[in-house]
């Protein structure tokens, strides 16, 4: 995969890092709060603006490193719903940056057999935006390894509510029985529908909080919380996530003891 534009400089002690990954346990699907860009720009006494574009190459690093492990679905919190309340400055760098990203990683998504997807509520985002998001979702929609899902002017409790609403009129037009509903059928309504719910859920920054981000998916998902700054985050910091997930007992309500039976 030397194809993403990343140099790891990779440690011997990194190189065992991977190897003590189980690779036959791993996730299917693995969600990520990028969080902490502005205080590593604020560290280095420079913009969040560039925080954020520093931030583009962990983007890079931790989609390479699951794609290259053969997981199934990343999905990326890049812009929730409330982020539109920030300086106009910012939301615009930000726009800009998702703009560049996706025109200059289509290629190497392609090369790499990553499907890209986009969660949230899209009409919200810019024209352009938009456009250019749509049209590196149609390029790579044949693609069949990784599934990159960015999330963007994505917030739970709006995608809950759509849900609900849409459900709603769906029984009004004698669609949807209301006996009819289950777990099941209420994720086909969410922006997540068939994607599998995240065994694994990754947050940045030493923040512990859940950030309206995947309320519903999230419901037996494994948190793992990381000091490290958003744009620090490298491949190994990743395997390090996934090794703590492969030592979780993962019980959905049973004992342990039921488990091992
Ligand atoms: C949170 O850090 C980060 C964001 C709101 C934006 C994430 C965007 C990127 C990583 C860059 C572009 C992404 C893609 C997918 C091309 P923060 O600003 O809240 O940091 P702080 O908590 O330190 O202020």
């Amino acid at each position: 995969m030397e194809d993403f534009k990343t140099k790891t400089g990779r440690t011997v002690e990194d190189m065992s890092i991977k190897d003590q990954l189980i690779l036959d346990k791993l996730p299917r699907h693995v969600a990520i709060i990028m969080d902490g860009n502005g205080r590593w720009a604020k560290q280095r006494g420079n913009s969040r603006v560039f925080g954020h574009k520093n931030g583009v190459k962990a983007v890079r690093e931790v989609t390479e490193a699951a794609a290259e492990l053969g997981i199934d679905y990343l999905t990326l919190y890049a812009f929730s719903t409330e982020n539109w309340n920030r300086p106009k400055i910012e939301v615009d760098a930000l726009m800009a940056l998702l703009v560049s990203t996706i025109s200059s990683e289509a290629k190497t998504l392609m090369k790499n057999n990553v499907k890209l997807n986009a969660i949230g509520c899209k009409e919200s985002l810019p024209d352009h935006v938009q456009k250019q998001l749509e049209n590196c979702i149609s390029e790579t929609s044949k693609n069949t390894g990784l599934t990159l899902s960015l999330a963007l002017s994505y917030s739970s409790r709006w995608e809950i509510v759509e849900a609900v609403k849409n459900i709603a009129q769906a029984i009004k037009e004698n669609t949807v029985d209301p006996e009819d509903i289950t777990n099941e059928v209420f994720s086909n309504y969410l922006t997540t529908a068939g994607i599998p719910d995240p065994e694994l859920m990754i947050r940045t920054s030493g923040e512990h909080r859940i950030s309206n981000f995947l309320l519903w998916q999230l419901a037996y998902s494994e948190l793992y919380f990381s000091e490290i700054l958003w744009p620090d985050f490298r491949k190994e910091d990743f395997y390090r996530a996934l090794i703590d997930f492969q030592s979780r007992e993962r019980r959905f309500g049973k004992t342990s003891d039921q488990l091992k039976k």
